[in-house]
């Protein structure tokens, strides 16, 4: 396949485009670098600089002709959604727009969307199927719901085909090392410790210790990042095949702690990783977990490397080599 990867500069993207690569797609990444690192663009592939606000950039790149977009463009700071709307309105929905529209205009037919068990909100029940209500809590969650419907007329209207995939808390880093780039002021649990674990952070905050969970902290379900870039081919591949759309969780159904979290890091770095308890994040919820069933019936999918060990190894090769140069 020859496939457009928006975003395919950032953490997620990056992971993407080096498994495409891998199994022997031609890849063109379309990325502003406003967090993606130009570190991150893979020898083999094209790279284009370019914004998902600048319809005629984008429309110019897609004339070039591709089976499929993947798109991982957006803003996913929750919290800064709640302040910031206007950045996540225009951004994540209009950009998205420019997106479909560029496709309408070029013939493009397949996309692959990043969307987010952020769409979920308060779990009602766990695991969370694709049949949970959808209650956002956050705007981000918002921009995410209101795109997977948009998508969905582009497809009654003009026959484009999405896959549209709810990542639980994508973690971890390639295996093999070969994705180099560590995201910019990280706000997600794992490179915040990992950066205290390196010394940039004085210590961890964990936010809440009072949740009703097993250990009082609170519990997500951490994919890596490998696996969602598995699954996002087997989709491509699926809505390429069936000329049918496709709305499915990515998650490795297991649900881990801060707490354990932090164990596990301390146990396989040897660091220590200070800590502080403090008040509970607005708009966190006590515990959530993803079913990935209908990921695995529709398209044989299943997490490989989401064990906790996995994740937190590869991640630490990673911040190791970066930060401490070893
Ligand atoms: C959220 C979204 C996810 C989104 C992601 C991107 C939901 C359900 N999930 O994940 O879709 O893609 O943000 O940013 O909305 N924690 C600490 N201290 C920290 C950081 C985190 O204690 O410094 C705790 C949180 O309270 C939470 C867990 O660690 O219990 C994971 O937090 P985080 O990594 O920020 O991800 P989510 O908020 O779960």
């Amino acid at each position: 396949m020859r496939v457009l990867v928006i975003g395919g500069a950032g953490y997620i993207g990056s992971h993407v485009s080096r498994q495409l690569l891998d199994k022997g797609h031609d890849v063109t990444v379309y990325d502003n670098l406003s967090s993606g690192l130009r570190k991150n663009i893979f020898a083999e592939e094209e790279f284009v600089q370019g914004d998902i606000m600048d319809y005629e950039s984008l429309a110019a790149t897609m004339k070039k002709g591709f089976d499929a977009v993947v798109h991982l463009a957006a803003f996913k700071a929750a919290g800064e959604s709640m302040l910031m709307p206007e950045k996540y309105s225009r951004n994540n929905i209009s950009g998205s727009i420019n997106i479909m529209n560029a496709m309408c205009e070029t013939g493009i037919k397949n996309i692959c969307f990043s969307s987010s068990a952020a769409v979920y909100g308060e779990p009602r029940y766990n695991p969370i199927d694709e049949k949970h209500p959808q209650e956002p809590l956050n705007y981000y969650g918002f921009t995410k719901l209101a795109i997977e419907q948009i998508l969905s007329w582009y497809d009654t209207l003009k026959g484009i085909k999405a896959a549209v995939l709810r990542y639980f808390n994508a973690a971890g880093y390639d295996v093999k090392g070969r994705v180099t780039g560590l995201e910019k002021n990280p706000q997600n649990l794992i490179p915040v410790i990992m950066e205290t674990a390196c010394g940039v952070r004085k210590k961890l905050e964990i936010f809440g210790d009072d949740y009703p969970t097993r250990d009082g902290s609170g519990v997500r379900d951490y994919i890596h990042v490998s696996d969602l870039a598995d699954a996002h081919i087997a989709a491509l591949e699926y809505i390429g095949t069936n000329k049918r759309s496709l709305l499915v969780n990515l998650g490795s159904e297991e649900g881990i702690s801060v707490k354990e979290m932090l164990a596990a890091v301390k146990r396989i770095t040897g660091k220590e990783v200070p800590f502080t308890i403090v008040e509970r994040r607005p708009g966190d919820s006590a515990e959530l977990y993803a079913s990935s069933k209908k990921a695995h019936a529709e398209l044989g999918w299943k997490a490989e490397r989401s064990g906790v060990d996995t994740i937190v190894e590869s991640t630490w090769n990673a911040y190791r080599k970066e930060i401490l140069h070893e």
